[in-house]
This record gives C-alpha cells, structure tokens and sequence, in this order.
C-alpha cells in the first residue's frame, strides 16, 4: 500500500511516534525533485530566498509575488511532499484581514500546503485567524529574520533568563492559537529543549541543538553552495561551490583549446 502522504497537521503524529523531521530550504522544482527522491520530509520555500537567490542584504525586501512564483515553481517539482511558503515582511504584520488575503493567495496560486510566519504572541491572533479558515501555519521563534534590525544581528536570543520565560511563553501561544508546528532558530539547545517538551506540536530547529523533533537547513548552505556563510550550527555535507568552479574551469579550458565540441557531439 503506498505511503499515506505527510500533511502539516499529520506532523503531531511524527512527533508522537518520536520520528525525526527532516525539512530543508527549496527554491526551484530541479532541486524539489532531487530532494523528494533524497527522502526529505517537508520542503520549506523560505524567504532566505532573498538572500541566497537575489542576493539582498536581509529577507525584508522579499515580496510576496516572489515567494509565490518560487512556491509554484517547488509545487511542480514534487506532488508528494509537503511544501511551506514563508509569507514575507509587511504581508501579514498589518492587519489579520491581509494576513488572510495574502496567506490566501499563497495557498490558491501555489498549492502549497501551509505558510510559516514570524513572531510570538503578538502574532497569536493571525495564526487563529488563518488556522481556522483552513490554511496550516508553522509558527517562528528565536532569532526571526525579519525582525534582525530590532534583534541588533543574526545573534543567539533566549540566553537570558527573561527572553528564555517570553519565547516559551511565545510557543505555547502559538500552539494554543492553532499552529501546526514551530521552527526555532538560533536559541540555546537547553531553551529548544524545554519547549520542545512544554509542546504538542513539533518544533523544528535551526541553530536550535539535537533536542528539538526536526532539524531545518538552508539547502544552498549545507551543500556548500553559499561559500563564506559559516555560522557555528551549519555543517557542509558536500563541497558544490568548489564541484561548480571546477567544472566551469575545465569547460572554460576546453573551449578555449578548441576541443569542445569534439566530433562525438557535433552533427554532420
Ligand atoms: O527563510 C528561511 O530559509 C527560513 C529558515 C532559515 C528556517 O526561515
């Protein structure tokens, strides 16, 4: 009998049965189908994007046709694994009337399966608002990207004892609220720990220590491909960036050798 296909509510499950997440950052369907035979559990369409893709300064400039065409783009790539949109700065921090509008859209236009949103229990009352028109929200904790002006850099938060008390109570919110999941980044492990008990729903950490119920990268960095960014939390699992520049080179040399094409690839 073939799998039963994993949905966002359906991670409770997961972490009931005590199986590890497996989530990783996905841009485009070539990458969404090599990570689905790869055996990856969700797919996240983060604004990252932003960063790794455009190449801007931060996530805030991301808008949300963007995420849209990249969302789609990952949709036709795998039908079989759950894909999570990141609905961008300004899309969802107005009013929970746009907060559903947008939301919305992403789930019309990209089939996708639920939108990951940041913050805690200033956020609690769009996260009820979208649950409860049928669209699954992943909670974000910790270090949020899009709040790193006010957070003063892309710094571990929760080391002090008053931020630790406000992002447990930010979590238990979230989950209250209806979210189906929450993704913790940058905190101490203790704090993932600690939440990651306190919690029904899953928690998904990045920066976040062994203790959480899943584990998310950003796909370009772990594969090297994002040379220079080493924060202390990501390990390479391969070396792309430099797999890229030799075969470039060797392309480079050939051509100018004039051995490529060679007559096996040339047409009489
Ligand atoms: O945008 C993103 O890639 C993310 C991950 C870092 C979790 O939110």
């Amino acid at each position: 009998m073939a799998e039963a296909r994993l949905t966002l509510p359906g991670l409770i499950s997961r972490k009931h049965a005590g199986e590890r997440i497996v989530m990783l950052t996905c841009y485009d369907a070539l990458f969404a189908r090599l990570l689905d035979q790869a055996g990856v559990d969700i797919l996240l369409v983060g604004d990252s994007l932003n960063q790794v893709l455009a190449g801007r300064a931060s996530t805030l400039s991301a808008t949300l046709d963007q995420m849209i065409y990249h969302a789609a783009a990952v949709r036709r790539g795998t039908d079989r694994l759950p894909v999570v949109v990141d609905l961008p700065f300004l899309t969802y921090q107005v009013s929970v009337e746009d907060a559903i509008r947008n939301a919305g859209r992403v789930m019309a236009e990209t089939d996708c399966d639920g939108v990951k949103l940041e913050g805690g229990r200033v956020m609690a009352p769009v996260v009820k608002a979208l649950a409860d028109r049928g669209i699954p929200v992943i909670g974000h904790l910790g270090l949020t990207p899009q709040s790193v002006n006010a957070l003063g850099g892309y710094r571990v938060q929760g080391r002090d004892e008053a931020v630790a008390g406000d992002l447990l109570a930010d979590a238990i919110a979230l989950e209250e609220a209806g979210a189906s999941a929450i993704v913790l980044e940058l905190i101490p492990q203790q704090l993932a720990r600690q939440i990651t008990s306190r919690l029904g729903i899953p928690t998904i950490g990045i920066g976040a220590g062994v203790h959480c119920d899943g584990q998310v990268l950003v796909l370009h960095d772990m594969l090297g491909l994002n040379e220079g960014f080493a924060p202390k939390f990501l390990k390479l699992y391969a070396e792309m960036g430099k797999l890229t520049r030799e075969a470039v080179g060797k392309f480079a040399a050939e051509v100018r050798a004039g051995t490529y094409p060679d007559q096996a690839r040339s047409f009489d």
